[in-house]
């Protein structure tokens, strides 16, 4: 268990950090959260937490969408959550999690009248997905919550019952991960990542229209493609049937990283393993991400004053 969180506008145990059971966010899912990475760089003794202050601006505009009052400077919520790292002092890979929610111990669906609230705790997080070998997707039987529905654009908790449904449905069915579609029928997201195709050599991804979330993960890898391979990549509504004649597939996300999809809707990704294209992506993305690249340092905030040594 980690030992220290943020909670009650301090850093506190973990262990007392506790909420009331009739909070309103547990009832009807009025929370907005962020999922941010520290990435261990063993040869430096350093946690690199990247791209905080993206995360932040994008938590921010969730909880504008919310109604949901951030107490917080996105200078002062970066400031936090390096001191709240370096309290809980780990030699691994981390997952930060920050919530804002509403707080207030009442009954009533509104996102009026109400109390915010805010915390973070921080935990031990590996891959999320096997980033080696490749995952095994299907198209989900769930359709993609529209925007004029819960706002995918905004990361608010109870949206995420809907990629619960497809990830949970995908796995009792033998595979790793779901591809969701837009209620039209274009591809829009895996229940948390992002997705991309390569297509005759070009990078596709579907657009913000297309009821994702606009990843930071997603960000980073378009902009390493273009600056570092030189491709550019279009945003544009991708059909269903192009998942099955892409030569490449991969989802990002800041759990998932940049993941190979070897087979989806058991037909296989170009010959069934991680395209090259994918893996050239996957290793500059890492290099990044552990503050290998110094291009990219700016990207990366380190969390600790002074190296740790494991
Ligand atoms: C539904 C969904 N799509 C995409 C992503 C990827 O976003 P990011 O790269 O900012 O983590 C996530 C993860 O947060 C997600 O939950």
């Amino acid at each position: 268990m980690p030992d220290f969180a943020f909670f009650n506008k301090q850093i506190m145990p973990l262990s007392e950090a506790k909420i009331s059971i009739m909070t309103h966010a547990l009832h009807y899912g009025t929370a907005c959260f962020e999922g941010i990475r520290g990435n261990w760089n063993s040869e430096e003794g350093q946690m690199y937490l990247f791209r905080i202050k993206d995360h932040y601006l994008r938590l921010q505009k969730s909880c504008r969408i919310l109604k949901i009052n951030l107490p917080y400077s996105i200078d002062k919520l970066c400031q936090l959550t390096v001191e709240l790292v370096e309290r809980n002092g780990y030699q691994e890979d981390i997952y930060v999690r920050p919530v804002a929610y509403k707080s207030s111990q009442a009954l009533g669906v509104r996102l009026h009248d109400l109390e915010d609230d805010f915390f973070i705790f921080v935990t031990p997080f590996g891959p999320y997905l096997d980033i080696g070998k490749g995952v095994r997707c299907c198209v989900s039987t769930w359709r993609r919550i529209d925007d004029n529905m819960i706002p995918p654009r905004a990361k608010v908790t109870g949206l995420y019952v809907n990629s619960a449904l497809a990830k949970t449905e995908a796995w009792e069915n033998g595979f790793d991960e779901a591809i969701l579609l837009t209620q039209e029928g274009h591809v829009s997201e895996g229940s948390g990542e992002n997705v991309f195709l390569v297509l005759q050599g070009s990078l596709v991804t579907p657009p913000s229209s297309d009821n994702i979330l606009m990843g930071i993960t997603r960000d980073t890898v378009i902009k390493l493609a273009k600056n570092e391979l030189g491709i550019d990549t279009i945003e544009r509504s991708v059909d269903r049937s192009e998942l099955y004649i892409a030569e490449e597939c991969f989802l990002t996300g800041t759990a998932a990283h940049v993941t190979p999809v070897t087979e989806i809707d058991r037909r296989k990704v170009g010959d069934g393993k991680a395209g090259e294209i994918t893996k050239k992506l996957q290793q500059l993305y890492f290099d990044v991400i552990r503050g290998k690249s110094s291009k990219y340092l700016d990207w990366c905030t380190p969390a600790y004053r002074s190296r740790l040594v494991a």
